[in-house]
């Protein structure tokens, strides 16, 4: 592995490369990043990064996001076939069609979108800042929500405001069930839970904190707690652990992993960038108007 380690770094730096990796994705490839984080912090970090090339490892909406934010880079993929099945689950005619039906309504959707629906909204949010987002729109008659029905119901119990919602959901997040979070919590009764905002509902109202990616590792570091029973994609213990390793992570299921995160490994990164394959490019229509909906969320803070 070492041997790999180093011809990825070497080519890096001749292609003048930066390697971004979520939060979810496998031990090794977090450990080559020169930065993780969750979906707004890779948003912000491509867009800022003076880089040529963005080596993308998560899936592919995060790698589309960073193509619509810098269209001067390039960005490639280890593996395009690292979708996204909460994204798949509304496509940009669903969502024009949902807004006829509600033509007063301003549309938020989810980053975890193609950049097709992104082109359709208003604004893009993630789960960092969705309720943040909702709270915003205070002259909003009505507020269209997509496409998961979980972060949908976590946002409107924060903010008070009725979400017209649509029936997707992330199939990872709802594999962990209320009974894996009584049963955790049994075995480890001073440890704080903390659950990703796509779980099912149930499961968020049983947690003390309701956090994205990136907001765990924050909130775990300051945390004067020293066990935390964690109820998101397994991959996120994997950093936690090497971020304090004097706390204690159990995750909530074991059974919790994206089969689409763990699709990236070290070979991929290495042919990606030896052949420069695998580009994700949106078409500049589309990004133009996609980048609004960003734009916008970005605005917000
Ligand atoms: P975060 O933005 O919290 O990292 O979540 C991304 C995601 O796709 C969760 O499934």
């Amino acid at each position: 592995m070492q041997k790999l380690v180093e011809e990825i770094q070497k080519l890096k730096k001749e292609r003048n490369a930066v390697i971004v990796a979520h939060n979810y994705q496998l031990p090794e490839v977090q450990d080559i990043a020169d930065f993780r984080g969750d979906s707004l912090e890779l948003s912000r970090m491509a867009a800022k990064s003076h880089a040529k090339v963005i080596v993308f490892c998560g899936v592919y909406f995060m790698a589309e996001t960073a193509s619509i934010l810098s269209p001067d880079k390039t960005v490639i993929m280890p593996d395009t076939a690292a979708g996204c099945p909460l994204a798949n689950m509304i496509t940009a005619e669903d969502l024009r069609e949902l807004k006829s039906r509600h033509p007063k309504a301003v549309s938020v959707g989810y980053v975890n979108t193609s950049a097709e629906v992104k082109a359709e909204l208003d604004y893009c949010c993630t789960s960092s800042n969705a309720v943040k987002v909702i709270s915003s729109l205070k002259d909003a008659e009505e507020i269209i929500f997509i496409p998961d029905k979980y972060l949908a119901d976590y946002a409107s119990k924060k903010t008070g405001r009725r979400l017209i919602s649509w029936d997707g959901y992330c199939p990872t997040h709802v594999k962990i069930l209320p009974e894996d979070i009584i049963r955790s919590i049994r075995l480890h009764p001073k440890a704080k839970v903390i659950a990703h905002p796509e779980c099912a509902s149930e499961v968020a109202s049983l947690a003390d904190e309701v956090l994205s990616t990136g907001k765990t590792c924050e909130f775990v570091k300051k945390s004067e707690a020293k066990e935390f029973i964690i109820a998101t994609e397994v991959g996120l213990v994997y950093r936690l652990h090497k971020d304090n390793p004097d706390k204690k992570f159990y995750p909530a299921s074991e059974l919790a992993v994206c089969p689409n995160m763990k699709r990236t490994n070290l070979e991929k990164i290495l042919w990606a960038l030896e052949e420069m394959k695998n580009e994700v490019r949106v078409s500049d229509e589309i990004r133009k108007k996609a980048k609004k909906s960003i734009d916008a969320m970005m605005s917000i803070g």
